[in-house]
């Protein structure tokens, strides 16, 4: 949810949810982040904060330790897992924009969490090929968040499901932006594929 109400259709309501309940819960590493990523002129793409507390909930349901984000921009997602996971976590986050990265670095070294990111700069297909490559890899990640390349997402879907064990979670961001994505519909028609892993 940003300020922007797309889903309750109220900016009161809105206004109030992240008044009352989000902003106060938001890390001040994370609040910071956010408010440096506003002045981006991309700055629209980074994750809403209260997307991120939904986030950070279900990993700490799942009890995540391995992770993977496809889609770093500033790191706010990034950040918040990092916060999230223990301290012997671990998190491959992928993004062929590094300088973007870079923004959101100084706020990940504050929190102390940098140790907990493997930050690889390249698209993403190549290095989930990779990863694919070594068998200790397959269902060894609790958790996936993508929030990158709309058209990719099937192809990542396809891997991720190799990647992330029975029991865990694939997260995806913007399914139903605008419509929902034409790459998308393939996993909600063939739900079979998607056996033993949440969607
Ligand atoms: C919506 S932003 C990600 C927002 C981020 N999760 C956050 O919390 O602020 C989308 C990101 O996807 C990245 N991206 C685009 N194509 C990609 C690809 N093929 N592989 C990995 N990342 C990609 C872009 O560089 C951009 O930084």
């Amino acid at each position: 949810m940003s300020s922007n109400p797309i889903i309750l259709q109220s900016e009161k309501l809105t206004k109030y949810i992240l008044e009352t309940s989000v902003y106060p819960r938001e890390a001040k590493t994370l609040k910071e982040l956010r408010n440096v990523t506003a002045t981006h002129p991309w700055g629209f793409m980074g994750a809403d904060p209260d997307a991120g507390q939904l986030m950070a909930l279900l990993l700490k349901l799942l009890n995540a330790k391995k992770t993977i984000e496809v889609g770093v921009f500033t790191g706010y997602s990034l950040l918040l897992t990092a916060l999230t996971i223990p301290d012997d976590g671990k998190i491959i986050a992928l993004d062929p924009d590094r300088e973007a990265y870079e923004i959101g670095l100084p706020f990940i070294k504050k929190a102390g969490v940098e140790h907990k990111i493997d930050f690889i700069q390249s698209p993403a297909l190549p290095v989930l090929d990779k990863l694919l490559e070594d068998d200790s890899n397959k269902d060894s990640f609790d958790f996936a968040f993508v929030d990158a390349d709309k058209d990719n997402y099937w192809n990542y879907h396809e891997r991720l499901l190799k990647l992330v064990k029975i029991g865990g979670l694939i997260i995806y961001d913007n399914t139903l932006w605008v419509e929902l994505l034409p790459g998308l519909k393939r996993m909600f028609q063939y739900p079979k594929e998607n056996t033993g892993r949440l969607l």
